[in-house]
């Protein structure tokens, strides 16, 4: 509901109060954005900064405004130039001598219902007539010739609140746009810790809290992808307070989030397009759109605003008939076989993964051209006939006749030096042709998808493969960042505008594939996930979560991920142990019990499994199927203590609850563990039971004698479980050993399904 009185402007959604009002000098002072407040309009001398006497240092407005001081004045939008020495959040220059100065005052305003759409293909929150409005203020500068158009948007379902930008050139000369963020939040204190999720490829999204002080703190990548190194997502949690904002951007390539405290105390946070990557130049009479930002804030702690994060993705992020449909089960071929593989060997897994109960069978890489290795065949994307002579509708066939979907990999970003491709259209590849070398990765290039010719290709030649091979699901993977950014494409003035063009030419390729095949599930992957953003979750279904399958180390990167985005998006994978990357040995049950918490896959030469790990794996697959609709579309939480992580997922009702409890180093001479389960509900009364796994039995010599495997079964009250809490049986470590005790070595795991009764 947006209600607009007396020039104040209240965005209420169901639980929060977001409230500007348009100053006697048009600026849009920013007032308020937390819990929701239900008459703000009553008062709104409480809610204005008083702001009596200018302060000696800093600058003013004008002669005639000399208590507005931008530099310290909660706003709508920062500009430069006018005594705002923040981050601006739009940033221009016109004229010979490329003027920096921005005086945008208020014009106008109008309301909207539903959403208003991007005129170009970037990406955005969807909603329906019904459950979605909006309003867009219009600002303008008459000298600078800029008018900039904000739009912001609320669900009724839904807390979030998104906000863009245009920036429209109403001169008769070019005006260059050198910074647009997507959104401004300005808070009046700075008590909170600033968390991020960075890290790097195989460790993605570990979460990183650090307190705001005077000074800024930036999070950014230039890489052209959103990256493994720092994610959009960034939440700021009120110190000694359930108090939390997060904000994000509905975008996949460079960005740049921006938290700063200024000398008196306030925040600023900025979120947007990273502008040390660039420039735009805007003829007359053009526009530029920023890509859609979103915020949202809780009074109920991080686990609430993660809830309410994960709705929001489901239900205005993701589109199409896999919104809300079950993930499938899937098979994927790259840690099982590599390269290594022909036509006999796939129908092998294939026979061997229907048996197990998978429903989907992904070919990841090495199906085309010649490649047997990295460094070959990206962008020639014909089979390889010596390795499949008949053809990928035959793969597809096999599958499709066992009850199993079919997948595919692509790369349709890329390509390799000396293939067909690059023979037949050398100006294709992106960079300068007057350079001798282009910066490599990976032994790969990028095409120049900016040109209409070379993304009409690829995506008629993806659309062919899907239609003549029966593909039900793509895993569409870039494993390199952008460099030696040069185009011919005329409608490309600078190269400041290239990143951006990437991803609308991306976002263009993506739809114009599934608006084709609307029952097509799209799987994104780059390096893993260094491409986990909510625009590449607008045209997919999910997202390779991480490379790293090792079941340590995807504690901390699911505990990022789910900060922000839901289980039902993030894959995940059993794979052989020890571990490629880490080379830990983590039993078969472990590794489920993890890869358990999200889009499950397993990637294992089936032909090299036995008897017990089959039977193990096809328990796993029912279990999974059994509970999945909880585990994709539930409640999610993780909580650390020690050396142990517990990851709980439950019902939307409660009724139904798991719990992972994941040790990673076994303590000698431990303490005593206690299960509590804040998800529980206190009215009901819970079945509490250890899932039947065949996790080992372990030999540890003389100490434990008559080693069974605990049982341990528990009929509690929710109250209990919740707050109380159960005592698990004792842990083994080191100091005596009994029946009944757990035991427990490293790398190992619990996993208990709680159920009403
Ligand atoms: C990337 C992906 C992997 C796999 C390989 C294939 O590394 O993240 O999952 O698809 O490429 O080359």
């Amino acid at each position: 509901m947006i209600t607009v009185k007396n020039n104040m402007f209240h965005l209420a959604t169901a639980n929060t109060s977001y409230i500007f009002y348009i100053n006697e000098s048009g600026i849009a002072e920013h007032l308020y954005y937390g819990k929701r407040l239900r008459n703000p309009e009553y008062d709104i001398s409480a809610l204005r900064e008083k702001r009596l006497c200018p302060r000696v240092n800093e600058t003013s407005l004008s002669p005639q405004d000399t208590t507005l001081q931008m530099t310290n004045l909660m706003s709508e939008f920062s500009t430069e130039d006018k005594g705002d020495y923040r981050t601006p959040s739009i940033a221009i220059s016109y004229g010979k001598k490329k003027i920096r100065t921005l005086d945008l005052r208020f014009k106008s305003y109008s309301h909207f219902q539903g959403i208003e759409r991007f005129s170009s293909p970037l990406v955005q929150a969807i909603g329906t007539d019904q459950n979605t409005c909006g309003i867009i203020l219009e600002f303008v500068d008459a000298i600078a010739c800029v008018k900039a158009l904000f739009y912001y948007t609320l669900f009724d379902d839904s807390d979030v609140i998104t906000r863009r930008v245009t920036i429209e050139n109403i001169g008769s000369d070019p005006l260059i746009l050198r910074s647009i963020y997507s959104l401004q939040l300005d808070l009046p204190e700075h008590d909170y810790d600033f968390i991020t999720l960075n890290g790097a490829q195989l460790r993605e999204r570990h979460p990183i809290s650090r307190p705001l002080e005077q000074g800024i703190i930036i999070n950014e990548t230039r890489k052209g992808a959103s990256s493994s190194e720092s994610n959009p997502a960034v939440i700021l949690k009120r110190h000694n307070s359930d108090e939390c904002y997060m904000t994000n951007l509905i975008y996949s390539g460079s960005h740049r989030e921006v938290a700063e405290v200024n000398q008196f105390g306030k925040t600023h946070i900025l979120t947007g397009i990273n502008d040390s990557t660039f420039e735009a130049e805007l003829d007359p009479s053009t526009a530029f759109e920023s890509p859609e930002a979103l915020m949202l804030y809780s009074n109920m702690g991080l686990g609430d605003l993660a809830d309410k994060m994960h709705h929001f993705v489901r239900e205005h992020i993701q589109r199409g008939v896999w919104k809300n449909r079950l993930r499938p089960v899937s098979f994927n071929t790259w840690e099982a076989l590599h390269f290594n593989f022909d036509e006999h060997g796939i129908i092998t897994q294939i026979k061997a993964a229907a048996e197990l109960g998978f429903e989907l069978f992904v070919l990841d890489d090495g199906w085309f051209s010649v490649r047997n290795d990295g460094t070959t065949s990206l962008g020639d994307w014909t089979v390889n006939s010596l390795k499949i002579p008949s053809g990928i509708s035959q793969i597809s066939k096999e599958c499709h006749r066992r009850g199993m979907l079919f997948g595919l990999w692509f790369e349709p970003e890329m390509v390799s030096p000396g293939t067909n491709l690059l023979k037949k259209h050398p100006d294709w590849l992106l960079g300068d042709p007057a350079r001798k070398t282009h910066a490599v990765q990976r032994n790969q290039y990028f095409l120049d998808i900016t040109r209409e010719d070379c993304q009409d290709y690829l995506v008629t030649t993806i659309k062919q493969l899907i239609q003549n091979g029966s593909i039900d699901h793509i895993k569409w993977d870039m494993n390199r960042h952008l460099s030696d950014m040069y185009s011919v494409n005329p409608e490309i003035r600078s190269m400041g505008e290239y990143q951006h063009r990437y991803i609308l030419a991306l976002n263009r390729m993506q739809r114009a594939i599934t608006s084709s095949f609307p029952n097509l599930s799209i799987e994104n992957c780059a390096s893993g996930g260094a491409r986990f953003d909510l625009g590449m979750l607008s045209s997919g279904t999910s997202i390779w979560t991480s490379d790293s399958t090792d079941a340590v180390e995807r504690l901390a990167i699911m505990k990022g991920t789910l900060m922000a985005y839901p289980l039902s998006v993030c894959g995940t994978c059993v794979s052989p142990s020890p571990n490629y990357a880490t080379f830990r040995p983590v039993d078969l049950e472990t590794r489920f019990d993890v890869a358990l918490f999200g889009v499950l896959s397993y990637s294992l030469n089936l032909t090299k499994l036995s008897k017990a790990e089959k039977d193990a794996i096809k328990k796993q697959i029912e279990f999974y199927k059994q509970y999945r609709q909880l585990i994709q579309f539930g409640i999610f939480r993780c909580e650390e203590k020690d050396s142990i992580t517990y990851f709980t997922a439950s019902s939307p009702d409660r009724t139904t609850i798991l719990v992972l409890y994941m040790q990673k180093l076994l303590k000698s001479n431990c303490e005593d563990d206690i299960l509590r389960v804040p998800l529980a509900d206190e009215n009901y009364v819970y079945r509490v039971v250890r899932r039947d796994d065949s996790a080992p039995i372990w030999d540890i010599g003389k100490d434990v004698r008559d080693y069974k495997k605990e049982e341990e079964v528990y009929e509690v009250s929710g109250d209990t479980l919740k707050w109380a809490g159960i005592k698990l049986s004792t842990r083994y470590s080191g100091s005596g050993y009994n029946t009944g005790m757990r035991v427990m070595p490293d790398f190992s795991s619990r996993l208990y399904i709680i159920k009403k009764i």
